[in-house]
């Protein structure tokens, strides 16, 4: 495994990441022994940089990974989000950014994770209704207080990561980005480079979508997200599916697997983008680790882009567009 310098930080992480969150049944049931063995699998092929949110599973998944680390805590980087809950009236708003929730939820994570001290802490979505500095400036009393190393943001946008660095530094920003989720191309990743920051590249398999995990509507059991997003729905699914069958197909003559394809597609982004597939499962953990291994040249890379060309998905990339890219 080949480890990289994550932005300004004291950190050297793993060139790919592990996201926990489908650990906690976000895209279908998940079996706890074997999400524990994952993590530990992921820490023996070298992974030492993992994702997690109070959110998952409403806990659940801290309580998870604090079974997972013990014995291994000091050897792993740990980015720990916020959430952004629905308000419970009709609005169905999500917020989950006021100095008070973001306080909360924080002392919270340390205890369920049991550390002492996260290492990133990050705020899941930046509120247009919230200053963004009064956000940051409660995340830096953390920092303060010993409960976080860092801070970092998901889904902000450029503007609003140089209004925070002005209150506290920004280690990492976290969006999503995957061959049908390019946004951070338009501005994100340039600001991360500019200000020496860490990118972790979320849903970098399209949700499942390019590792084949869903070839029809019947795919996606009772409870699993996805039959609730836009690009999942029985039409676009049908239009999606069509440039899958190339981008397949690729990924044979390449003798790579679709969802290392579609990793090995982020690597080659740049040293700086680090992708945090989810994975439940030791069998797709190690298929997917092996795509650090592939090297893909400049023509491959213009064939994944004519197969795949930006803005060619049909439906957005959340239902929530209101709260990416603030
Ligand atoms: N900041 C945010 O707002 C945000 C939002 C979403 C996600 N995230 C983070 O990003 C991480 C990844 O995103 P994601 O889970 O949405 O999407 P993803 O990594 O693009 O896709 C995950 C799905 O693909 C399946 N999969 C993975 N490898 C596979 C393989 N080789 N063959 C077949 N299926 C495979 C997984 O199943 P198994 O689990 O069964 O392997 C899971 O259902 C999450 O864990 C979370 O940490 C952050």
């Amino acid at each position: 495994m080949e480890y990289v310098q994550f932005g300004t930080s004291e950190f050297k992480v793993s060139r790919m990441g592990l996201g926990c969150m489908s650990m906690s049944g976000v895209y279908g049931p998940a079996d706890d022994n074997e999400s524990i063995a994952t993590l530990h699998q992921a820490f023996d092929l070298g992974i030492n940089f993992i994702d997690t949110s109070a959110s998952y599973g409403s806990g659940h998944n801290h309580e998870l990974i604090a079974k997972a680390l013990k014995g291994r805590r000091e050897r792993i980087v740990i980015h720990s989000k916020s959430g952004s809950p629905r308000a419970p009236d009709a609005s169905g708003m999500r917020s989950g950014s006021t100095p008070e929730y973001l306080t909360q939820n924080c002392e919270q994570s340390v205890k369920r994770l049991g550390i002492d001290c996260l290492d990133i802490f990050c705020m899941s979505r930046v509120d247009p209704n919230i200053p963004v500095e009064e956000s940051v400036g409660a995340m830096a009393q953390l920092v303060q207080r010993g409960l976080t190393r860092y801070v970092g943001l998901s889904e902000a946008s450029a503007m609003s990561i140089n209004r925070a660095r002005k209150v506290h530094p920004i280690v990492s920003l976290q969006m999503e980005y995957s061959l049908w989720s390019r946004d951070p191309e338009a501005g994100n990743i340039a600001a991360c480079r500019e200000f020496n920051m860490g990118f972790m590249a979320y849903s970098p398999l399209g949700r499942g979508f390019f590792a084949g995990a869903v070839h029809d509507v019947k795919d996606m059991t009772d409870g699993d997200g996805r039959s609730n997003h836009p690009r999942f729905q029985p039409e676009n699914l049908a239009r999606n599916l069509k440039l899958l069958g190339q981008f397949e197909a690729f990924a044979q003559e390449k003798t790579a697997t679709p969802a290392q394809l579609a990793l090995a597609w982020l690597l080659a982004q740049g040293n700086d983008i680090i992708p945090i597939p989810s994975n439940k499962t030791r069998r797709h953990l190690e298929e997917n680790i092996r795509a650090t291994d592939i090297r893909l040249s400049k023509d491959d890379l213009a064939r994944l882009d004519q197969i795949f060309p930006p803005g060619a998905a049909a439906g957005p990339r959340t239902k929530d567009l209101h709260r990416v890219n603030v």
